[in-house]
């Protein structure tokens, strides 16, 4: 069944689960070469990048650490609406090469706040891997050092990605049939 409805829209295959593992692979190749010698620590972003940073990680043959942090709504302050709290540094990065894990790069909006909190702590290096990216959605000019796979500006559910909540377990990548 390669349809799959979710909520009120119907979905298709976009990028089966052996392709996505290819990327995957390749993307780690390249990451064990760079950062060989290098004190390093991925930071998976919640929710979505989840299946993404597990993928990645056992591919890894770093000597290095993993940890997962979440962009959370500051409590009361409807001023800043979606300005977000990043939580859950409890590994010290100071001095570390960071590596931040994203499931995809749309508007880039989410990665620039996270960069911005993470270099209060004062790490060496920042690197971004993300698994998706939406050139055409792109309104920064942050470099992305990894990007597995880039797509055009259509809705995408599954592999850890969701719409309202659901699709996150499908092992495929789902795009969005426009009717
Ligand atoms: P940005 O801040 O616009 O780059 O958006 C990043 C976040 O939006 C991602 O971490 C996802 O949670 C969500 N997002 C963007 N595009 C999609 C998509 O096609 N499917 C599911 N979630 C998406
Ligand atoms: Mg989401």
């Amino acid at each position: 069944m390669s349809r799959k409805k979710v909520h009120d829209k119907e979905f298709e295959i976009y990028i089966p689960s052996a392709e996505i593992r290819k990327v995957i692979s390749e993307m780690a190749i390249k990451i064990n070469q760079d950062l060989a010698g290098k004190d390093v620590i991925f930071l998976g972003i919640l929710n979505g990048a989840f299946m993404f940073a597990s993928d990645l990680f056992r591919e890894i043959t770093l000597d290095c650490q993993i940890s997962f942090l979440k962009l959370a709504s500051y409590a009361g302050t409807s001023s800043t609406g979606n300005v977000k709290r990043l939580i859950g540094i409890n590994e010290d990065i100071f001095q570390k090469t960071v590596v931040i894990l994203e499931d995809i790069v749309d508007t880039g909006v989410t990665l620039d706040n996270i960069i911005k909190q993470l270099k209060g702590y004062e790490p060496a290096e920042i690197k971004v891997a993300t698994l998706l990216y939406k050139p055409d959605a792109y309104t920064k000019d942050l470099k992305l050092d990894y990007v597995g796979l880039e797509i055009p500006n259509d809705f995408v559910l599954g592999y850890g990605l969701d719409y309202e909540g659901l699709g996150r377990n499908l092992a495929d990548l789902y795009k969005v049939v426009e009717d």
